[in-house]
């Protein structure tokens, strides 16, 4: 496994792959692994002949008062679990090679990323297409991964590729779930005492939704306060509970089977999300 700092170094790897007829396979993450990333790195091997792993937290993605600074990291750790799953290449730059001080082109989606987390943390899906944007020209990848967790995330980069272009497939791969429903994220670390118990309220609520929905179509603001409810006995502080449509985004009037249920919320300090296709 070869460890790159440079985006000109990695770039002249993934060239001289492509030149040999090799299938790149990018999985794009911010450090921290978990079995989730883990299951990316698989589904890359899958779909590819080489797969590099990105690790770099991105602070463009972040706003004012979020966690950058203090979301966790550990190289080492990250390091090891991407040579024992496979990876031929880990893309791990400073800050600095990647954002020139005086850095003035960013990409916007205009359409996917407006509402949800969109509107709840204004200038993410900007920091976050602009970063993939950069990742997908410096590594060139034939396919890259990302994970259902980040559904929206998932939409808006699958939109950019459409829409710029960008010669690579996108693939979306399941949620990875603790044996208790939890969803794996990064962030669960954050969760202290009660907070690891009460974060099943979002795997709950989202179980609620998919069997009312099982039974038949139902009026969305009613399965949304009942989600609301299940949240709430669990003492957890909503941000946004929503049904859309899985292709649009959109809010729906009448939840159907395929609509895709989300959920974000503040456990404590921590805000979660999770998500489920009905
Ligand atoms: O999902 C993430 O970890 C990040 O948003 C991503 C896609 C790696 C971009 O920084």
């Amino acid at each position: 496994m070869t460890i790159f700092n440079t985006p000109e170094e990695m770039q002249a790897w993934s060239q001289a792959k492509r030149a040999a007829g090799k299938r790149i396979g990018l999985v794009p993450t911010m450090g921290y692994l978990h079995a989730g990333h883990l299951s990316l790195i698989a589904e890359a091997h899958k779909r590819s002949d080489a797969v590099a792993v990105s690790i770099f937290v991105n602070p463009v993605q972040f706003g004012p008062n979020e966690d950058f600074a203090k979301y966790p990291r550990d190289e080492a750790r990250d390091l090891a679990l991407c040579r024992e799953a496979g990876a031929a290449a880990v893309f791990l730059p400073p800050v600095s090679a990647m954002y020139a001080s005086d850095a003035s082109v960013y990409v916007t989606e205009e359409r996917l990323g407006n509402g949800l987390c969109g509107a709840r943390r204004p200038g993410h899906f900007r920091g976050v297409c602009t970063v993939e944007a950069k990742l997908f020209n410096i590594v060139l990848p034939h396919v890259a991964v990302f994970g259902q967790k980040d559904y929206q995330q998932a939409a808006v980069i699958r939109r950019m590729v459409r829409d710029l272009n960008f010669p690579l497939e996108v693939v979306v791969a399941p949620i990875v779930r603790e044996p208790d429903g939890l969803a794996m994220s990064s962030r669960n670390v954050y969760l202290v005492g009660d907070e690891r118990q009460r974060a099943l309220g979002l795997s709950r609520a989202l179980q609620l939704a998919s069997e009312a929905v099982a039974d038949g179509p139902c009026a969305s603001e009613s399965l949304r306060r009942r989600m609301g409810d299940v949240l709430e006995n669990h003492a957890l502080k909503i941000d946004y509970v929503e049904i859309v449509d899985a292709e649009t985004l959109e809010p729906v009037a009448e939840a159907l089977r395929g609509n895709v249920a989300l959920i974000a919320v503040f456990c404590g300090k921590t805000r979660l999300i999770d998500n489920r296709v009905l």
